[in-house]
């Protein structure tokens, strides 16, 4: 090979050093059954997608391709507004996105609070200036519609936040007749739904949910990569009357939702994650398919299925009330005297399945199991009892 003598003309050029080479050779994985609390395994239809060659992000193609995603997502969150997209990024993308633009510094947003996401929201809203209350119940539970009002009364807060599918403790927050509190107090709704859309129901405008967020990795089937994000007309409206600019530009909705065609023209904002709305596209055309209600009986399927073993085995669940709990996202008390983490590696070891350990306020005291989007199936549910029975086995727990 001929000798490369400079950067550039007349520049003397140091040594290559190769200290630090690369990896070389083709990249092979293990296949494993993600049945934690995410990423869920991709539909392989899905990876398909996104090796498809790449298109300019820029090109009408592809703009076609961002607005199937916009209508997809309107299907999926239940809403006729306009105001959708994928925040680039992940789940923490979208919270963020959300918290910037919808706050102003001094404004107040109560934290319904029930596990480690309500605790960085408060964080994050802290970041960006926030006044934050931080409305706190015991893990495991979630909030009744009247602490919220008497919350929404006391603070008039301008952002009321609600995490629908709390993943660490695997409660299920009821939305029903909060928008219509929050309406009255003139306050904004905001809800997390990484771990649940697709796989609870979910109606935005009938429930007066002024802004979601949520994540690709989970019910839908995608690779992580792209946070749905949807707002209302008053979500918009609140954000096109800021006084301060939103701190962030990357999140800037002003912008962002330039490049999504909210505002008529479209510029270019960053460039947009090609494959990864390929992949979008793919996943929203299968929940379509499909059917929403028919994918929410599917994951409430997988979950009694999944409780009808454990229960068979004497585990219990850690979420106490049933109405509280979250299909998809299911947790385990652990029993006495048995070793959480050895059960978990018993699993992957040797049936290449991964379950969770508890997080943040369940942390050695529960399993999580997630059944989502292509997870939420016979076969998998299975797989899962047979790891469970074997670990607690070995455990002592049951009797061999
Ligand atoms: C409920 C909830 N919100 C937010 C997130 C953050 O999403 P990500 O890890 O994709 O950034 C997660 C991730 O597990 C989650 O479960």
């Amino acid at each position: 090979m001929a000798a490369f003598t400079s950067a550039r003309p007349g520049e003397p050029t140091p040594a290559i050093s190769d200290a630090h080479k690369g990896p070389t050779g083709v990249l092979e994985i293990p296949q494993r059954f993600l049945m934690g609390p995410g990423p869920a395994n991709a539909d392989p239809r899905i990876l398909a997608a996104q090796s498809l060659p790449l298109l300019g992000h820029m090109h009408p193609p592809f703009l076609k391709i961002m607005d199937e995603v916009q209508q997809g997502l309107r299907y999926l969150f239940q809403s006729d507004t306009k105001y959708t997209l994928c925040a680039s990024g992940t789940g923490h993308a979208g919270m963020e996105m959300a918290i910037a633009n919808l706050l102003e510094p001094g404004e107040k947003i109560v934290v319904g609070n029930n596990g480690i996401w309500g605790t960085r929201v408060c964080d994050m809203a802290d970041r960006f200036g926030a006044e934050v209350v931080n409305l706190q119940t015991a893990a495991g539970t979630s909030f009744s519609l009247a602490e919220l009002t008497a919350a929404l009364e006391q603070h008039k807060p301008a952002v009321l936040f609600l995490c629908q599918g709390e993943s660490s403790t695997g409660v299920h927050q009821s939305l029903a007749g909060v928008g219509e509190a929050c309406a009255k107090n003139g306050t904004l709704l905001l809800v997390d739904t990484v771990c649940s859309l697709g796989g609870v129901p979910m109606y935005a405008d009938a429930w007066g949910v002024d802004a979601i967020y949520s994540g690709s990795q989970k019910c839908l089937s995608a690779p992580p990569g792209a946070a749905p994000l949807m707002l209302n007309d008053k979500a918009l409206q609140k954000i096109k009357s800021r006084k301060t600019k939103v701190r962030s530009y990357y999140l800037d909705l002003n912008l962002v939702g330039d490049y999504w065609g909210w505002f008529g023209s479209r510029s270019y904002h960053h460039t947009g994650m090609v494959s990864m709305w390929y992949a979008m596209r793919e996943a929203l055309a299968i929940v379509s398919e499909e059917g929403l209600e028919a994918g929410w009986v599917r994951h409430e399927q997988a979950h009694k299925a999944l409780w009808a073993g454990l229960s068979e085995m004497g585990l219990h669940p850690f979420v106490a009330d049933p109405k509280d709990r979250l299909v998809t996202v299911n947790t385990i008390k652990v029993p006495e005297g048995v070793d959480w983490a050895a059960v978990c590696k018993n699993a992957m070891d040797k049936f290449s399945v991964e379950i969770a350990g508890g997080l943040g306020p369940t942390a050695g005291q529960i399993w999580r199991v997630g059944l989502m989007g292509y997870n939420a199936k016979p076969a998998n549910v299975e797989l899962v009892l047979a790891a469970f029975k074997d670990g607690l086995t070995q455990q002592g727990f049951l009797k061999a």
